[in-house]
This record gives structure tokens, sequence and C-alpha cells, in this order.
């Protein structure tokens, strides 16, 4: 078979590692592999060239995707979608493989619906594809908030401040609330719980009552307090507005923004992808589409298109109780 590979979306480190497994194995079982470079877009312009082993060689420990990405906007259109169809059928190639989040698996689901030989792999590192414990790259997101948090806690201690630290996740708080609980933060807010500002202060004003000299409040980008806030301001800064104007208590703001896509893959990244990859071309050469590759307890099984539209139940509350409780 003619198989081709694409990463879409924002990138997740381990991406490479699962573009390295798809080659090799692709070749070792006697496929044709193709690289389909940046993401959607390269596949309606028909950006697809041969990826051989040697193509994949030293990209195991390389943050990003060496196939580049984007955020089609151009698929998202019928007409993008038939051109890239078209582009599918000019190049002869008989499966694709999409490595990506939501966005990017939804249009692999586009691509399957319109008869295209289709395999999914999650990689991104919010963690909310349904039905996989863990996408690829949310490790080493979390690893690099980790050892963020325990910069931050050494500056925190020495001024006896607060410290709001903004991480990403729009609409899950997967980082935030595994990163947090990893970190030692002593507040977290996220997406799936919102809060109000006023209770925020009331537990920060707790931990200093109880001989907390500092605290770290870990939030993801997508928080909403109870009370909103003003349009163009971001969730970390009107907390951390809102404790040093309207509480007294000295705050500080870093927002750790893409820095958490960047890095090294972990080893657990690279074993995922180098799995996932693996079960993905898999299946491709017996046939299959219409599946995304997602790892349930230790095993990589096979999740239906239409199930990643079920609620992704990856952040669990009562992990956030678990925060709290040992925060205290
Ligand atoms: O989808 C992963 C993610 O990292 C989100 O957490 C974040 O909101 C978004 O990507 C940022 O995307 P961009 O790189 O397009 O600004």
């Amino acid at each position: 078979m003619r198989i081709g590979l694409l990463t879409s979306g924002g990138d997740a480190p381990g991406m490479n590692a699962a573009i390295r497994a798809v080659v090799r194995t692709g070749t070792a079982q006697g496929h044709e592999m193709f690289g389909i470079y940046r993401g959607y877009n390269g596949l309606i312009e028909g950006d697809i060239r041969p990826l051989d082993n040697r193509a994949v060689s030293g990209i195991i420990e390389r943050g990003g995707t060496i196939l580049r990405s984007a955020r089609s906007q151009a698929f998202l259109t019928d007409e993008g979608q038939e051109q890239a169809v078209r582009s599918i059928a000019d190049h002869c190639l008989d499966a694709v493989i999409v490595a990506g989040g939501n966005g990017s698996l939804r249009g692999a689901r586009c691509l399957h619906e319109r008869g295209i030989r289709t395999i999914g792999i999650p990689a991104s590192i919010d963690n909310d594809v349904s039905h996989t414990a863990m996408a690829i790259g949310v490790d080493t997101a979390l690893n690099t908030v980790v050892d963020s948090l325990n910069r931050i806690r050494d500056t925190a201690v020495s001024h006896e401040r607060a410290f709001v630290i903004e991480v990403m996740g729009r609409s899950s708080g997967y980082i935030a609330l595994m990163g947090g609980l990893a970190g030692g933060a002593e507040l977290v807010l996220m997406p799936e719980k919102p809060e109000s500002l006023v209770e925020i202060v009331r537990e920060v004003k707790t931990g200093i009552e109880t001989g907390k000299r500092h605290s770290i409040l870990c939030v993801a980008e997508g928080f909403q307090p109870t009370e909103g806030v003003p349009k163009g301001v971001s969730a970390g800064k009107a907390i951390a507005a809102h404790l040093e104007a309207d509480a007294g208590i000295e705050t500080r703001l870093t927002v750790l923004g893409h820095l958490q896509r960047g890095g090294s893959p972990s080893a657990f990244d690279r074993i995922l992808a180098c799995r996932l990859g693996h079960a993905a071309v898999t299946w491709c050469g017996e046939g299959r589409t219409g599946e995304m590759a997602g790892l349930v307890g230790q095993e990589i099984v096979q999740i239906p298109f239409e199930r990643l539209e079920d609620p992704c139940m990856n952040v669990d509350r009562a992990i956030h109780g678990l925060a709290q409780a040992v925060a205290n």
C-alpha cells in the first residue's frame, strides 16, 4: 500500500517519535510511506513526498514535528475536503494516518466519510481526546509545567508572594490539574470547575492564616471566574489583579504559553508514540479505517471515530479534590 501521514493542529512532543514509528513499521510491512507536509493545508495543496527509514533518523528525541503542522481553515470547507480527496487520488495514496487533537481527528473522520481509508493517532498536550487515557505530548508538557512550578516556588518562598501560573488548556483543565497536583500548587483552577474570585481570595487567605508564606495558583487558560472577566483579559491576569488590588496580596503572574508545547519528549511520550504509530500503520495494512488508536489501561485499542464525540473523562473531579486536600 501507499500510506500518507500528516500531523495537524497544535504540535505535541512525541509527534516525531510517532512519525518514525509509522514510517519504519510501514516500510517493514512492505508499504510505501509518504509524508504529507503542513497538515491538511499540505494535503489540499498536494505537498506530499516519500519518506524512507533514513528520512526519520535522529528525530525520536526532537520536539515539534518534521512534517510541520497547521490549523487548516481551508479543510473546514467542502471545497477544501474535495480538493484533499483529489490530492490523495493524484498521489495514489491507499490510506492516510492523521496525528493530532480533536479538530484534526474530526478532519480524519471527514476523510473516512469521503471514502478514504483513514486511521487517527491522538496527539495533543491538552489530553482532551475521548477514550484514550493519554495523548502524545501530555506527559512531556506536564513535566515542563512541574519544572516551571519548582522554579517559581523558589522565588515565591523567598518573597512570600502569591504566584498565578497560567497553563495551556482552552477547554480542558487536564494540564492545570495534573501539573498542579504534581507541582504542589496551593490551588488548581480549571474550566470544568468555575469558582468565584471571592472564593479564590478566601482560599489564599486561609492558606496564609494557617502559616503558608506563599501561594501558587495553577490556572488553566480556559478557566472563567463566575464573575466573568473583561474582554481581552486572561483568567490568570484577572485573578492576579484581584488578589493584588482587592485583597492586598502581592502577586505575580507567569503565563507559560508555548513553552509547554516544546522540548524533547519524555520516555513515556516516546513509548506511547511508538506503540500508537505501530498500531495505526498495522491497522491500515489490515484494511481498517475510521478508527483512532487509543490507550485504554495498558492496551492500545481501536476507537471508532464516532466515539470521539463522547465527552472526554480525563479530568477527574476526585483528583481535583485530592490536589486541594494535599495542598493544605
Ligand atoms: O490544542 C493545544 C493547545 O496547546 C491549547 O492548549 C492552546 O489553547 C492552543 O493549543 C494554542 O494554539 P495556538 O498554537 O494555535 O495558539
